[in-house]
């Protein structure tokens, strides 16, 4: 059975692959997930909030130098300190790609086009193969227009994909008008791929404190749904790589996500839940599944029920809303 596939221009031995988590994070779950099957990993993320964070402090720091206190110099903190954060990072990426055999991919999570995108450059002289940029936005400000936050993504994504040569995909919400639209401007701008889609992490109302509380829960697989559809529509109108992402847990959820078109199917809660061994329980049963079917190989998989292969295309759309609502029935007794 042939496995593999392309993502972001790499060549990959099947598609399924460790999204960011803490387990692309320490080196041992790094090396069990490779061997467990993983056809690349991608690194959790560096975020905008912190490198900036850290780059104010290294400033204040300069200005005490410059303003000279030299006796008071042995109390300060050392450069190297506030370089933590970043350096770890780099640390970190270079050992992992030193270790593993696979595709690595770095990632950045901000919202704005401020001097942390510099990062991209680093992270690439480091070693990464490519570069998953998470545009994580809240679009909470009442005057600002959907055509402005779309504009925010392209100049993010624009001011980070100048600085470097390897491929970059952008890791999306669904909260957008026109999905559609939105990925094929980031086509439009150099994205070689869409990564599909966040999880946005809920805040919630704790009853007993009365404070808001952030809520992270792993996904389940019903929110593959969402992501199929969109995927599958997508895949008939552009052509760059598509990775899907929330919700993928089973052998059928990777399946389902190829045949609607996606190029990779990203793992990452299944993996928190079942520990990385899980990895190789979905590729044999995904190799199973397509010999009963008569499928050679993901290439002939992809996309093979796609927006534009599929039989009943319409049922990706809203024809089928009327009738999926009179089918539904209440539990019984339960009086309508
Ligand atoms: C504990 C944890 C940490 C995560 N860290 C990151 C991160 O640093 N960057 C990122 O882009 N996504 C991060 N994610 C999101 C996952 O990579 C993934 O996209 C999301 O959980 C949906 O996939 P799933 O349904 O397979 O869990 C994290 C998720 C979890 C549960």
């Amino acid at each position: 059975m042939d496995l593999s596939t392309q993502y972001l221009g790499l060549a990959l031995k099947n598609p399924i692959v460790a999204s960011s988590s803490p387990l692309t994070w320490e080196l041992d779950s790094a090396l069990a997930l490779q061997q467990a099957g993983a056809a690349a990993l991608i690194m959790p993320s560096l975020f905008e909030e912190q490198i900036e964070h850290e780059q104010a402090q290294l400033d204040r720091f300069i200005h005490q130098q410059s303003i000279g206190h030299s006796e008071t110099d042995s109390f300060h903190p050392q450069l190297n300190d506030y370089m933590d954060y970043q350096n770890k990072y780099l640390n970190r990426l270079k050992l992992l790609k030193s270790e593993l055999d696979i595709p690595l991919i770095a990632s950045l999570n901000g919202i704005s086009e401020g001097g942390w995108v510099q990062n991209a450059q680093e992270l690439e002289e480091a070693g990464a193969d490519a570069l998953e940029l998470n545009i994580y936005y809240v679009a909470a400000n009442p005057s600002e227009t959907s055509q402005q936050v779309e504009q925010r993504y392209i100049d993010v994504f624009s001011a980070i994909k100048q600085r470097i040569n390897i491929p970059v995909g952008v890791k999306l919400t669904h909260q957008f008008s026109s999905i559609i639209s939105m990925v094929k401007q980031l086509e439009q701008a150099g994205a070689a791929g869409v990564s599909l889609f966040n999880r946005f992490y809920q805040p919630d109302i704790d009853l007993e404190t009365l404070q808001i509380v952030p809520r992270l829960e792993l996904s389940r697989s019903s929110e593959t749904l969402l992501r199929i559809r969109w995927i599958a529509m997508l895949r008939s109108h552009l052509q760059l790589s598509l990775a899907i992402t929330g919700g993928m847990h089973t052998a059928e959820d990777s399946i389902k996500g190829l045949l609607a078109g996606a190029d990779i199917t990203c793992m990452c809660s299944a993996l928190i839940e079942n520990g990385p061994q899980h990895i190789s329980r979905v590729l044999e049963q995904m190799s199973l599944w397509m010999m009963d079917k008569e499928y050679e190989s993901v290439q002939q998989l992809k996309g093979s029920l796609s927006y534009q292969h599929a039989i009943n295309p319409a049922a990706y759309e809203r024809a089928n809303y009327l009738e999926i609502l009179d089918n539904c029935s209440s539990a019984s007794g339960v009086l309508v």
